[in-house]
């Protein structure tokens, strides 16, 4: 059967276009995943021990952001192309394949002794053909294609095969499954003994097998080398790919190694951190925080990025949600580089279609109907009412936080329950739970009862910079709660300290000073720390008979880079901060650096960090958090 090389001879030869599901010949697995080259070191070492070998030879080639699509090829000729489906069973869309250049409609296999062969790989659309395609739609007026995977994934489920054939569909072939002779004997490991052979065959057969882009690695090291090369040239290949895949290149030790019910034992993948994706914004939810700040968080179609799931983000405050005009509704642009917090980058203003609905940010509190506040100069609108249960609740989940009481046993959802069920109505009330009811709480018992026990007993005596910290004061972070720890007797005492006696102290400022001062002055809170004392929590400090204070700040000893932009302050600002606060700033990455914070649009210093495990990655809330005031 052999036609001319036109899309339009090609879709000639099917007539019916339904997509029956067929089962695959065996299933067609995922990958498993890697992100760094400490990943990729255990996964080599697992094969070693598996195979009882020092050395493997390992392949690298691209991870094709595509759609998935299996060949069978009987007697020389293509008999079906079956999409991935879920794996076992896929939809056949032979002629919608045969509409393919890169998919030869027959091949010499049988010079090959080769008389059935699966063959699998990915349908792409080339990044230029994508943008080509996505600008004569737009000049036409017709809706652009948000991303080219699934524009290729679209395209070959499309019921016209001669649309199909439109759309400049690309398949990279990438794995032999099954071959056979005219017997039924395996060709594969004796006649082909390694994945590199088995794509060399294809190719010469006609295929689009990546023989450019495949390199051999002689040990893992060499594998880490290559990833992190084509890492950082991603850009310039002209397929959307997102990440390596690394497979071990003697197929008989493929075989011996062999696949869990999800992936190959023999191959991984190496992702990509993600640069960004689009994905739709459904609604935005209004978070009330344990100081009553409300947290608008944006509510997304769930979209992959950098190898987890997103579907929820912060946007912060108003003005954040004015000034990238951020409405419901509307397709966004999300990014996340690294262990950074993903962020909205930009709306799509191109995809509007006039539906989309303007923010009206809430009057009252979402959780007690409370009219909100917000005092001049500051970002977040706030709930003022200090009972809002929302309030409570978190400020309860922080109590019991691990940096707070590290009470364990009662995490989020305990709190959240027991507060439901009324055994919770404050932080004091911690110390007085119902234990016998709570064994008879579904997922409870008297195991777990009587270790939760013990964990609340043993939180008592903390000490007083765990408690302090743990009060969820505004702007007293663990810092802060260090410095007032060593200055008081007992916690009690700090009510009578007027403001100067606190901005006395170093790095204590009049912002945190007014915090602590209303704090202690609610009559609120005074309840809490005769409750607290009357439960037997241990109000004392450590305060050093020489009233000896350390001359240096919070972050003495420790090391300090700032990357990207930060949101709150210049990167000099920053540096200055840490400085007085006794850490000492460096200019460059390297080992000897304790903490990177890193801003938007970080790049190469973040990427270094990344492969460095003693350097901590902050963003720059979390460093806001680390600050005293
Ligand atoms: S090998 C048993 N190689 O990634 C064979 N897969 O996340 C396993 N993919 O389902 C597949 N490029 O659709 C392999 N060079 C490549 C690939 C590749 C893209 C896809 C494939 C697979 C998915 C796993």
């Amino acid at each position: 059967l052999k036609t001319a090389d036109s899309p339009s001879e090609r879709v000639a030869i099917g007539l019916s276009n339904e997509f029956p599901s067929v089962a695959h010949i065996a299933p067609m697995l995922s990958l498993g995943n890697s992100y760094n080259a400490e990943d990729l070191k255990s996964f080599d070492e697992k094969i070693k021990k598996l195979v009882e070998r020092d050395s493997i030879e390992y392949t690298v080639e691209p991870k094709f952001d595509g759609t998935g699509i299996s060949l069978v090829y009987l007697q020389n000729q293509l008999d079906r192309a079956v999409t991935r489906g879920d794996g076992a069973v896929g939809e056949q869309i032979t002629n919608n394949a045969k509409t393919l250049k890169s998919i030869p409609l027959s091949a010499d296999f049988s010079s090959k002794n080769i008389d059935a062969i699966e063959i699998r790989g990915e349908v792409l659309i080339r990044k230029s053909t994508f943008e080509a395609m996505n600008k004569r739609r737009e000049a036409a007026g017709e809706k652009t294609f948000a991303n080219a995977r699934n524009t290729a994934a679209g395209a070959m489920r499309q019921k016209d095969p001669s649309e199909v054939a439109k759309r400049g569909l690309e398949a990279f072939v990438y794995y032999v499954g099954h071959a056979v002779d005219t017997a039924g004997d395996s060709q594969l490991i004796g006649e082909i003994p390694t994945h590199h052979k088995s794509l060399e065959l294809l190719y010469e057969m006609g295929f689009k097998a990546p023989m450019q882009e495949i390199t051999k690695c002689s040990d893992i090291e060499a594998v880490i080398k290559c990833v992190e090369d084509w890492e950082s040239k991603r850009e310039d290949y002209p397929y959307e790919i997102d990440g390596m895949v690394v497979k071990v290149n003697e197929l008989a030790l493929q075989e011996q190694l062999g696949a869990t019910s999800h992936h190959p034992r023999w191959a991984i993948a190496f992702k990509f951190k993600a640069k960004e994706t689009t994905t739709r914004l459904l609604d935005i939810e209004y978070q009330v925080g344990r100081t009553g700040a409300i947290t608008p968080v944006a509510k997304l179609e769930p979209a992959a990025l950098a190898g987890v799931t997103v579907s929820s983000i912060s946007i912060h405050n108003e003005e954040y949600i004015q000034e990238k005009d951020i409405r419901i509704g509307d397709t966004v642009v999300i990014e996340r580089a690294g262990d950074v917090i993903p962020q909205i980058v930009r709306v799509v203003e191109a995809a509007r279609t006039g539906k989309e609905q303007v923010v009206a940010f809430p009057k009252n509190c979402p959780d007690c109907s409370t009219e909100l506040t917000r005092p001049e100069g500051e970002a977040a609108w706030r709930c003022p009412n200090r009972a809002c249960p929302s309030q409570i609740v978190e400020c309860m989940i922080h109590f019991v936080s691990r940096d707070a009481l590290d009470i364990e046993g009662l995490g989020k959802s305990q709190v959240q329950r027991f507060y439901e069920l009324g055994h919770l109505k404050g932080i004091a009330d911690i110390f007085a739970l119902p234990f016998e009811e709570l064994e008879q709480l579904e997922g409870l018992g008297k195991r777990s009862v009587s270790k939760l026990k013990k964990a609340i007993e043993a939180s008592k005596t903390k000490g007083l910079e765990k408690l302090l910290y743990g009060l969820g004061i505004r702007h007293v972070g663990k810092g802060t709660a260090k410095i007032f720890s060593k200055q008081v007797d007992d916690l009690r005492d700090l009510a009578s300290w007027d403001k100067e006696q606190m901005e006395a102290l170093e790095d204590v400022g009049p912002i945190v000073a007014q915090s602590i001062l209303d704090w202690f002055s609610d009559p609120l809170s005074q309840q809490l720390l005769a409750d607290l004392a009357a439960a037997g929590v241990n109000l004392k400090g450590t305060k050093s008979s020489s009233g000896a204070e350390e001359t240096t700040g919070i972050f003495s000893g420790t090391t300090w880079l700032f990357t990207g932009t930060l949101e709150n302050m210049g990167r000099k600002e920053a540096g200055a901060l840490v400085e007085t606060l006794g850490g000492k700033l460096l200019s460059g990455v390297s080992s000897k650096l304790n903490y990177l914070v890193a801003g938007a649009k970080a790049g190469s210093k973040l990427t270094k960090a990344q492969k460095i495990d003693s350097v901590e990655i902050l963003t720059e809330e979390a460093f806001l958090a680390m600050l005293p005031s």
